[in-house]
């Protein structure tokens, strides 16, 4: 197997190595179109949809002028005759420079990255990790606010679910924020994420009911929607899936500089009329995963950004 490099999850990186890709993201901000991939193929896999996962990846790969292979339903693909992931990878580890790839399954990437000869970037692995969302999330914090040290950031919807809320808590662990934490008792943070905040002296607190006066407190409003694919029972979708939704009126009182973030897609939870406020962000903030996701595809494949 050669040396290769791969994000499979957002502590993979320490807050060195999240500066470097920020400030990489910040360079294709300026300009994305730069031929670094020339001669280069990378392959997409999406075990599960996506929209702008995908196509920021192919948009990126295409804008440092890469060649893309892949699939964006794995129903068309041999595995739906029974071919193994770990097959799959080593077939397509031979074509590709380096694989991008979205499953249903924790951990897939992770066992991808030990099963393949190039590097492997988790685009999301069941309701685990979603590392390239947390460096486009970081990236648009850094960029509104002008710093991602000391912030408040108000979490909401599906916390025990929700791949990027786990991932944003540990990237933002370097920066010493406060997490406002809001969800129902169903879908409330895991312990595990809770006792990871303890350890390392970060402060939250936990609230089932998303008020003006939380609102009132954060730098960063970071929604999420409550993800019906993540439920084996539909009835318990039902009794929460339109539990918080963001009105305009709420943010009337919201700090000046307040940005409301989302990984989107957004189903209820955010009213359509909230678009227009300056602090939806959340369009703008979709566009920076392109630059972002160019950071992280030259930095795992060490190439040299000028
Ligand atoms: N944020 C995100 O992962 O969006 P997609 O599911 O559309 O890729």
């Amino acid at each position: 197997m050669s040396s290769k490099k791969s994000l499979v999850s957002i502590t993979d990186y320490g807050k060195e190595d999240i500066l470097r890709i920020l400030h990489l993201a910040q360079k294709f901000d300026q300009n994305p179109n730069r031929r670094y991939l020339e001669g280069k193929v990378c392959a997409t896999l999406f075990f599960e949809p996506s929209t702008r996962t995908r196509l920021s990846f192919e948009t990126a790969i295409n804008r440092l002028g890469g060649k893309v292979i892949g699939f964006s339903d794995a129903a068309t693909t041999s595995s739906s005759k029974g071919e193994t992931l770990k097959d799959t990878i080593a077939m397509v580890s031979n074509y590709a420079d380096l694989i991008i790839m979205r499953h249903f399954l924790e951990g897939a990437a992770r066992y991808a990255s030990e099963i393949s000869d190039v590097p492997i970037i988790n685009a999301g692995d069941g309701a685990n990790q979603h590392p390239t969302q947390t460096m486009l999330d970081l990236y648009s914090i850094y960029k509104t606010q002008g710093t991602l040290d000391n912030l408040t950031i108000n979490i909401v919807g599906d916390l025990k679910y929700g791949r990027t809320v786990h991932s944003l808590i540990i990237g933002m662990s370097h920066f010493n924020p406060t997490f406002n934490f809001v969800a129902p008792d169903e879908l409330k943070l895991p312990e595990i994420y809770k006792t990871f905040c303890d350890e390392h002296a970060i402060k939250y607190t936990e609230h089932s009911d998303f008020t003006e006066e939380v609102i009132n407190q954060c730098d960063i409003l970071y929604m999420t929607r409550v993800q019906r694919e993540r439920f084996t029972d539909l009835m318990e979708y039902e009794k929460v899936k339109n539990v918080y939704i963001l009105r305009k009126s709420m943010i009337a009182h919201s700090k000046q500089n307040m940005k409301i973030l989302h990984p989107l897609p957004r189903v209820n939870e955010i009213q359509q009329d909230v678009d227009d406020s300056p602090k939806a962000y959340y369009f703008q903030q979709a566009k920076n995963g392109m630059y972002a996701r160019e950071a992280v595809i030259c930095d795992v494949l060490n190439i040299n950004v000028e």
